[in-house]
């Protein structure tokens, strides 16, 4: 069902300044991207096995805006699993007592495909992700 992990997300106070924390240990970071609908805004560092995101927030609606209060210098956001069909997956959480964040339906994530959220209570704490990705790269 879970092909592999696709990406953690690191959500970080100042992007710019958690960019170049990066660079200076050799990494390669993206260039910051605004997701506006997604109330985010996100730099990408890209290694052989799996990806990491940094998210900082965007506007005062920012769905990380709550974690950053708690965690104002920042914290590991979510982890994201890559997987074939996200409607098998959905029904399986609903059937094991999980709850889907939102309305439950499926969105498009901030990399283009669909994905969903399930409340971190009932994964040990951690928020997760699952995104559908159509072939295995
Ligand atoms: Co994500």
């Amino acid at each position: 069902m879970i092909r592999r992990v696709n990406h953690i997300a690191i959500a970080v106070p100042d992007l710019e300044l958690a960019s170049e924390s990066y660079r200076r240990l050799g990494v390669e970071v993206s260039e910051p991207q605004e997701l506006p609908e997604h109330g985010v805004r996100v730099s990408f560092l890209e290694f052989d096995n799996l990806k990491l995101e940094l998210v900082e927030a965007l506007g005062d609606a920012s769905p990380i805006q709550r974690f950053m209060e708690k965690n104002p210098g920042g914290g590991m956001h979510h982890v994201c699993f890559e997987v074939e069909a996200l409607d098998t997956v959905a029904t399986t959480l609903r059937e094991s007592g999980m709850r889907v964040l939102g309305s439950g339906e499926t969105k498009i994530g901030a990399h283009g495909n669909p994905v969903i959220f399930v409340h971190p209570a009932d994964l040990f704490g951690v928020l997760t992700e699952f995104e559908e990705v159509a072939e295995a790269r």
